[in-house]
């Protein structure tokens, strides 16, 4: 199996012990557990602060669990070797909400691109330049975007840019947390096909967060519904979407019908 996730709890410290008297941590989740196979998408649902970012976190090693395990290629990503952690972390990247934040205004489009590739020592300058070329093609943005910076593109090229920055090292995994909530419903459409054709080429596996279940619905094979923190829906998104079994995954639906 690619990627399991067992028994994962996050609790947060309250700061306040004066507004949370008695109480020493809130509970952002709890006792979660899932897996993900090659090829695939896992849909993670649910409303505002049910957990969804705080998991995609955890499951790319950028938060700790305060319980569990993540088991990459049945390794737990906490006992690996330097080697065997360098490439989970090269195989598990993430595309985010809002595309120009997550760039360094100062770089170049072609630098921001290639700055992963930097860890790739084993590349020559004409293969990152090649690379650098196909992924462009493979997102559909022309040559002339790397002269460019950040804020001289609009917000569909930026999540491009993005995207195409996350498959520079060609990852088994993304992580994309909202990755259309800050564009335009029209480009939405397009960076979601954008998605499902790269993962279609270069065979990844998506953890694909979104508070809107339809496009889980459109984007994913499996989903699972949080709500508070707790799964309280799992399975196949078609099983799911056509006979939900939890109040909260029909009141979820009636927004989008
Ligand atoms: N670093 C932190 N310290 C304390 N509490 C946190 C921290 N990060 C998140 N939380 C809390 O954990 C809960 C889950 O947050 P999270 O960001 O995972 O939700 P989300 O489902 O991604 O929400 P959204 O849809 O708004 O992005 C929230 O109540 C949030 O306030
Ligand atoms: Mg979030």
């Amino acid at each position: 199996m690619l990627l399991e996730v067992k028994n994962i709890d996050k609790h947060y410290p309250y700061l306040s012990r004066r507004l949370f008297p008695g109480k020493k941590s809130f509970v952002a989740l709890e006792n979660i557990n899932f897996t993900l196979e090659s090829g695939k998408t896992l849909g993670v649902v649910g409303e505002s602060g049910s957990g969804k970012s705080t998991l995609g976190g955890i499951v790319g090693d950028l938060r700790k669990p305060s319980q569990g395990e993540i088991l990459y290629k049945g390794k737990n990503i906490e006992n690996m070797t330097k080697e065997e952690y360098r490439l989970y972390r090269r195989n598990v990247q993430f595309v985010f909400q809002s595309p120009q934040e997550s760039m360094n205004p100062g770089y170049s489009i072609k630098k921001i691109l290639r700055e992963p590739m930097d860890i790739l020592l084993e590349l020559g300058e004409r293969q990152k330049e090649e690379r650098i070329a196909t992924t462009l093609e493979m997102v559909g943005l022309e040559r002339a975007i790397l002269l460019k910076k950040p804020r001289e593109i609009s917000g569909g090229q930026a999540q491009r840019v993005v995207i195409a920055r996350s498959l520079m090292l060609r990852p088994e995994i993304l992580i994309c947390d909202e990755p259309t909530s800050a564009l335009d419903v029209s480009i939405q459409a397009q960076i979601l096909n954008l998605l499902k054709q790269v993962q279609r080429d270069l065979g990844m596996s998506y953890l694909f967060i979104s508070h809107n279940i339809a496009l889980i619905n459109y984007m994913s094979d499996e989903l699972m519904v949080l709500y508070k923190g707790r799964v309280v829906e799992q399975g196949s998104t078609q099983q799911v979407i056509l006979s939900p079994k939890e109040e909260y995954t029909k009141s979820l639906l009636s927004f989008v019908q």
